[in-house]
């Protein structure tokens, strides 16, 4: 089973190949920041640490937001803030293998 990892926190979740990686955190008392759950609205948002070839690729919905994001970010934080850091919104990627990700408030 796949395994889930919140950076800098003792918090390790097993879970489910092909779970969302939004409801497998949930359903195991782990909730991100959430809103639309369904790709638009950026809300549920994590830095992808370690694995981002263990989840699904991003559809367009997910890929415009993250976009979206992405510009806001460089708006209200600068360039740097972005660089280097591989977002996804946990609403909508779904998980084949172990991952550590971060949320981004
Ligand atoms: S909750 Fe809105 S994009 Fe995931």
């Amino acid at each position: 089973m796949p395994t889930v990892s919140i950076l800098d926190t003792d918090k390790a979740f097993e879970v489910k190949e092909g779970e969302i990686l939004y409801d497998s955190l949930n359903d195991r008392g782990y909730e991100l920041p959430h809103g639309c759950l369904s790709g638009s609205c950026g809300a549920c948002r994590v830095e992808i640490i370690s694995g981002k070839e263990n989840l699904s690729q991003p559809g367009v919905v997910e890929k415009n937001t993250i976009e979206a994001l992405q510009d806001e970010f460089k708006k209200n934080h600068g360039e740097s803030f972005i660089v280097g850091k591989h977002l996804r919104l946990s609403c909508r990627a779904r998980i084949s293998g172990d991952v550590c990700l971060k949320p981004i408030k």
